[in-house]
Parts: C-alpha cells; sequence; structure tokens
C-alpha cells in the first residue's frame, strides 16, 4: 500500500484546490544570556531524535568525548524509540552524567534545565519543534532541511523573527566552510567573469528499499504518533534494511522529499549562495522518475530541476543509480558526483562535498586550489552565537529559501505528468542548459538499461514562482491549483500538531 503517491497528490489538490561577545569562553554563558546555564556556567543541552545524525550531536555534549564542544553539557534527551533512548541513556551514564529523559519533546520544552535543544529527527518534524522550542524560549539548533514543506518553513522563519532574543541556526554546515567561503568570494571578486550558470549534483548511491504488500508493524517501544507529529497518520508501508520506522521516511512524501531535500539541500544551498544568495528563482520546472527498479518508495532517484534567475540558471541532478547498471561508482560531473560548479565566462568553480573548492579554466586546467579549516566549524559557530547572542553562520531565513527551492524542484515534478521520452526532449529543446542537462540524464538512464519507453519519465510543468507569497502559478488554473495545495508547498499539520501561523 503506497500513502502518498504523485496521483493522488495531484487528486487532493484538484478536490481541495478545484477547489556579546564569546570572550575566549572566559565568560560564562548564563552571564550573557541572562539565563541559568549548569552549576558552571555550561550551556545545558537537550537533544531531539539520535538515531543516527543525532547521535554525533550527542557526542558533542559527552564529557570526555573527543568532539566535546567547549561550553556546553548535555542535560536532556528525547527520543520516541525506547531502545534510542536507552542507547542515549547508557552513553550519558558512560560520560558521568544523569540526564532527563522524554518521548514528547513538548514536555522537554517545558523544563527550566535546559537552555538550548538539537533538532535532528526526520525532516516533518523540523519546522513544527523550531517554533514550539523557541516559543519555549529556547535556543534551536535545527538540522536540515529547514522543513517538509514552504509554508510551515515560513512560519520558523517568522517564529525565529517574532522570539528573536532566542538563537535559531539551521545545520547547513557549508555556511561555516572558510574553504567555500574563499571560493565565493573568489567567484564574486569576478576575476572569473560573469557566471553563465550554475549545476550542482547529487549523484549519491540510492539503493531499493524493497517490495512490501500492505501497512508493516510498528517496531515495539516506538511511539508512533508522536513519531508521525504533524504528517497524516498512516502505518508504514516500507521494511528495508532499516526497517518500518526511521532512515528510509526519506523516500515517502508525507515525511520526505527523496534525496533532494536529504544530501541534496547542502548543494542547493551552496548552488544559491554562489549565484549571489537571492531568494526563490522566478520559475521552476523538474522532469526525472523512479528508475531502474521497483520498491516501496515514492520520491524520484533521478531528477533533474532547473530554476530561473535574473544572473544566471540553476540546474539541480539528483541520480541514485550508478555509473552503469549494476555498478555502485557514480557519475562525475566536472571532477565531482555530488558538488556544485558555477560555470563563469573565463573558467569554473567546483566546490565539491568532499572538501575540495577548485577554480579551473575553460579547458579544465586547475586555475587555484582554495584553503581553509573546516573542522566540526558549524558546531562551534553554533555555541557561539549562543554565547554571544548572534548567529553568523546558518540562519534560518537562509535555510529556509535553500530549503524551499528543494521543495519546488519536488512540486513541479508532483504536479507532472507521465509522458513520452519524445515529449520530454520536445519540452526541454528551447533551453541550452536543460537540454544537456538531459541529454546526459538520458546517457545515465542508458548506462543502467533503463528504458524510457517502458517506464516513462515524469515531466513537470514550468511553474511561475512568486517569491514574496511563496506561491506558484501557470497558465492552467488546475496545475495552479495542484501545485499550490501540494502538501510540499503547504501542510497545517494534524490535530495536536498543528502548525502555529505566525507569519
Ligand atoms: N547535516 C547533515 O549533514 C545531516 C546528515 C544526516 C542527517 N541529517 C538530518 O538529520 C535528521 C535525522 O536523520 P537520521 O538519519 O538520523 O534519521 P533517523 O530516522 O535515523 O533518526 C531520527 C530519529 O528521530 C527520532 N524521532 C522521530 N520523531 C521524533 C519525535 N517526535 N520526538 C523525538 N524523536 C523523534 C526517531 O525515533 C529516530 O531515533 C534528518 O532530518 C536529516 O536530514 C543531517
Amino acid at each position: 500500500m503506497k500513502t502518498w503517491s504523485r496521483k493522488d497528490f495531484l487528486k487532493a489538490s484538484l478536490i481541495g484546490g478545484g477547489a556579546a561577545l564569546v570572550a575566549g569562553q572566559t565568560r560564562l554563558y548564563g552571564q550573557v544570556a541572562g539565563r541559568a546555564g549548569s552549576a558552571n556556567g555550561d550551556i545545558r543541552v537537550g537533544i531531539v531524535g539520535f538515531n543516527a545524525q543525532g547521535w554525533g550531536h550527542l557526542q558533542n555534549y559527552l564529557p570526555g568525548s573527543k568532539s566535546k564542544l567547549d561550553g556546553a553539557v548535555l542535560a536532556a534527551i528525547c527520543d520516541v524509540d525506547d531502545k534510542v533512548l536507552a542507547k542515549g541513556r547508557d552513553a550519558a551514564n558512560k560520560a558521568g552524567l544523569k540526564v532527563a529523559e522524554y518521548k514528547d519533546y513538548r514536555k522537554m520544552f517545558e523544563s527550566k534545565e535546559i537552555d538550548a535543544v538539537v533538532l535532528a529527527p526526520p525532516n516533518h518534524q523540523h519546522s513544527i519543534m523550531t517554533i514550539a522550542a523557541l516559543q519555549a524560549g529556547k535556543d534551536v539548533y535545527v538540522e536540515k532541511p529547514l522543513s517538509h514543506n514552504i509554508w510551515e518553513g515560513r512560519q520558523a522563519v517568522a517564529a525565529a523573527k517574532k522570539y528573536a532574543k532566542n538563537i535559531a541556526l539551521i545545520g547547513t554546515q557549508n555556511r561555516s566552510s572558510e574553504q567555500i567561503m574563499n571560493a565565493i568570494a573568489a567567484l564574486r571578486s569576478g576575476k572569473l567573469g560573469k557566471i553563465k550558470w550554475v549545476t550542482a549534483t547529487c549523484y549519491k548511491p540510492r539503493d531499493s528499499i524493497g517490495l512490501h504488500e500492505g501497512p508493516q508493524p510498528v517496531p515495539e517501544g516506538l511511539d508512533y504518533d508522536l513519531w508521525t507529529g504533524p504528517a497524516t497518520l498512516t502505518p508504514p508501508t516500507r521494511n528495508g534494511p532499516k526497517g518500518t520506522v526511521h532512515y528510509d521516511w526519506h523516500w515517502f512524501w508525507n515525511y520526505g522529499g527523496g534525496d533532494i531535500t536529504n544530501q541534496g539541500i547542502h548543494q542547493m544551498d551552496v548552488a544559491r549562495w554562489m549565484l549571489g544568495a537571492p531568494g526563490l528563482p522566478k520559475s521552476v520546472m523538474s522532469f526525472g522518475g523512479r528508475f531502474g527498479y521497483r520498491d516501496d518508495a515514492e520520491t524520484p532517484n533521478t531528477l533533474v530541476s532547473v530554476m530561473h534567475y535574473d544572473t544566471a540558471p540553476l540546474i539541480f541532478e539528483v541520480r541514485g543509480l550508478g555509473r552503469k547498471k549494476g555498478m555502485r561508482a557514480m557519475d562525475v560531473y566536472r571532477k565531482s558526483s555530488v558538488g556544485v560548479v558555477a560555470q563563469c565566462e573565463n573558467g569554473y568553480i567546483n566546490i565539491a562535498e568532499n572538501g575540495g573548492a577548485i577554480a579551473y579554466d575553460n579547458d579544465g586546467k586547475k586555475i587555484e586550489s582554495f584553503e581553509g579549516s573546516d573542522n566540526g566549524a558549524h558546531r562551534k559557530n553554533w555555541i557561539k552565537a549562543i554565547q554571544t547572542r548572534k548567529v553568523t553562520h546558518g540562519l534560518i531565513e537562509e535555510g529556509h529559501l535553500s530549503t524551499s527551492m528543494c521543495h519546488l524542484a519536488n512540486i513541479s515534478y508532483l504536479a507532472g505528468a507521465e509522458k513520452a521520452n519524445a515529449q520530454l526532449a520536445d519540452a526541454v529543446a528551447s533551453d541550452l542548459t536543460t537540454k544537456d542537462a538531459y541529454w546526459r540524464m538520458l546517457d545515465h538512464l542508458k548506462s543502467n538499461e533503463v528504458d524510457l519507453d517502458a517506464t516513462k519519465p515524469i515531466v513537470g510543468p514550468l511553474l511561475k514562482v512568486d517569491g514574496k507569497t511563496e506561491t506558484l502559478s501557470h497558465g492552467d488554473q488546475v496545475i495552479t491549483d495542484a501545485a499550490n495545495n501540494c502538501p510540499i508547498r503547504k501542510r497545517t499539520g494534524r490535530k495536536g500538531f498543528e502548525i502555529p501561523q505566525i507569519a
């Protein structure tokens, strides 16, 4: 049983819409923040969700851990899964800490024994928890992406403004990379000439998650109502290597947005930053599909999305299949599989996920390698932000815009329809950069022995984006309604988990 197919989306929308200074760590947190802090003045941190990414965060606050951050200590843990909670408790106890435990984050946020929270649950919980934590007077580090849909992300931005005495920072960690800052400064200097286009790639192996019939069991000891939060309450419909609940939610529209909101948000953020950090694009058009295997998942494993700006177009490409059928090695675009390339008049800069940031001339000869350290800088900057009461890297509004671009790409896809490959070729024929991305996608699919006559591509409409209202339009009212009523554009939560309207 599928939960939210693309068709369901379209149907639903048709019905509805057819219807102070760090002071070299010398001042105590309590003195600058006007809060208690721990007995020795450390920031008392609560972690929400620590199965995988949150586990790394948890280590940052354990005395004796190699990655321990100065000036902060773990005070509470929250997870809806008993097993995960027990793992956190054990780790805390081993480090000599006795921490408060919660299954319900709302109870945790009420505690006066916590100053700040790190939020690392699935994407569909990010905005609602950010808002609740800010309302409760906590400082917030929220993992990327900021939101599951554009509207709730905007509410989180509004909450950060309304409760501005609290710190709100998003975990798009490239924002703290000195190397990337140096590469972007070089781009801005204009020595390579004007930017002609920016292409971001997220070529990352994503295997089939398997095929199962009907609802799958919720693991014992996991509070599924709390896990579902503001999403639609429906039984799990997957049972891959990660089980029925954790991690594979990324591939279901009810909770995630596929790899573009998973790995891709990092490259989208860098791509927008390279373009000069503009707001939302003027338009978006996507095409792709879930190719190469049949499994339970809903999101595309192959996606090309083109966004138009006055400065230059931004092309975003997702590939989950390998370089060739049966191969795990991924395609490489201009020297990286996961990275961002800004093509300028006199050369290009490539910012790769693995840390390389290099300028090349138009013959591919290296001109300059950008240096700079990035040793967990973002998390250190978060502590610094709490101590100085000012966010310098990882601003929530920047996170919202980059996250929303991923959502825009998905909305065009979701508002699209299966078309013959020849029709897709026609649809992209007039735009050189789009056509180039299309041909490269075709080569990739051919190498994976995907027959586009048997599995037709989904071709999304070209949607106009109104950056002020964060809504979409198209010459066809049915498509306009489908796009705006799509839950990736707006979803307000469910009973008990309503997302407050602040903006
Ligand atoms: N910055 C990065 O580079 C990076 C890397 C990996 C993951 N992430 C982000 O971290 C988040 C978590 O990813 P993951 O791979 O750890 O996912 P996961 O599904 O493995 O773990 C999520 C955890 O959150 C818990 N949880 C769910 N709902 C909860 C709730 N209401 N209250 C408390 N706990 C709840 C789950 O029980 C689970 O333990 C994702 O949003 C992901 O995008 C960021």
